[in-house]
């Protein structure tokens, strides 16, 4: 398959006919890659069981592992939604647009191919402007995993999705760099109290802020026992991982200096081994590693920085070909828990803790 490339510009017109040429792609049950606030999506039409059959074989992801609906406007989760709880309306009036996905129980316009065949669906009303635009020119709900190959690190870039999907989709839409660079909080609101299946952006605290209470799923916890079932089921999969083999280096007292020394050492003895080490490193200890590639995900001080950088470097280690590499750790708060979350499933649950 020719997979066309289409940027969005300052340019109006050129981009109308963008979003005209992607929306008839998605009217006829094709893909459409595309940008959101979190990462970029692979889209396909909502409603349409042919169209969610081709996004699994794109991705090669299990079937059995359910997609989110975007939509535009509030009210199309009346369409879509058999029941909308009272927190889902109060998390969307705080949230939406914005990076949260709320799982409720689904209509029966929602094929089961879309869901898993779960009694529920997901659904996310995205903040970003192309994403927005899209939904709305297409006239179609838009069904969007990340735009990545399955288990690979989710695509930040338009250039991540070329590399995993040139050539297996339809379209991909370059809106840029997206801002937050980890994929929206699932939240399900079917219970009495909102939980977190998928950590994000938006975080626990937040959503007690609005509702009053809010639990996590036992699977994201670590030291959760390994049998713990994830409600969401993607998060029980192989995911974010880089070729090589990924550890994460963690002080339990919050001494940098001895995580550095620790990781300086465990590169030495890899490298002597004949093995091509990475490091990921923040701007804070950049300067003081040794590795044969060490990058910095972003600023310790700013969470977003380092959750925006995130997926493309542990792309960019796949690009350097190293086959050794480690990780700083990072707090647990605020959305250091999502950040950690993905940091460890990338690792494969690898971690070497020292005082
Ligand atoms: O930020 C995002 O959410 C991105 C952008 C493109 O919007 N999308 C994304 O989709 O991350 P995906 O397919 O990679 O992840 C969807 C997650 C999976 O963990 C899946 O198991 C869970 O949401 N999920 C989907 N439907 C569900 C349902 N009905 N019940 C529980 N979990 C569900
Ligand atoms: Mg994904």
């Amino acid at each position: 398959m020719n997979t066309i490339f289409a940027t969005i510009t300052e340019d109006e017109k050129s981009n109308a006919s963008v979003y005209e040429k992607a929306g008839e792609i998605l009217r006829a049950g094709g893909l459409v890659a595309f940008p959101t606030e979190t990462v970029y999506g692979l889209g396909g039409n909502a409603l349409n069981s042919e169209a969610a059959g081709k996004t699994y074989a794109a991705k090669g992801r299990p079937s059995d592992n359910p997609l989110i609906v975007h939509i535009a406007d509030f009210d199309a989760v009346y369409e879509i939604c058999e029941e909308v709880p009272q927190t889902a309306k109060d998390l969307a009036a705080a949230f939406w647009p914005g990076p949260m996905t709320l799982v409720m129980k689904k209509k029966a316009i929602v094929p089961d191919s879309i869901t898993g065949g779960l009694g529920t669906v997901a659904v996310r009303l995205p903040a970003h402007p192309v994403a927005l635009q899209l939904i709305r020119t297409s006239g179609v709900y838009i069904s969007a995993p990340s735009a990545n190959t399955s288990g690979k690190p989710s695509p930040t870039t338009a250039e991540h999705v070329r590399f995993d999907l040139d050539g297996k989709i339809d379209m991909i839409i370059d809106g840029g760099p997206v801002e937050i660079g980890i994929e929206s909080t699932v939240i399900d609101v079917t219970g009495e109290v909102p939980t977190v299946l998928r950590p994000g952006f938006v975080t626990p605290e937040m959503i007690r802020e609005v509702c009053g209470c809010a639990e996590l799923d036992k699977a994201i916890i670590e030291g959760a026992p390994a049998d713990a079932v994830p409600k969401a089921p993607g998060m029980k999969y192989k995911h974010y991982a880089p070729g090589g083999e990924l550890t994460v280096v963690e002080s339990i007292s919050g001494n940098m200096d001895a995580v550095v020394e620790t990781i300086n050492r465990l590169s030495a003895e890899k490298r002597a081994g004949g093995h091509l080490v990475g490091i990921l490193a923040t701007n804070e200890t950049l300067s003081r590693y040794e590795g044969d590639t060490v990058l910095s995900v972003g600023d310790r001080k700013e969470e977003i920085s380092v959750s925006a950088h995130l997926f493309a470097r542990l792309r960019e280690f796949d690009d350097a070909g190293t086959d050794i590499i480690y990780s700083e750790s990072f707090s647990r708060d605020n959305m250091g828990l999502a950040i950690m979350n993905r940091l460890m499933k990338a690792a494969g649950g690898r971690i070497v803790r020292i005082e």
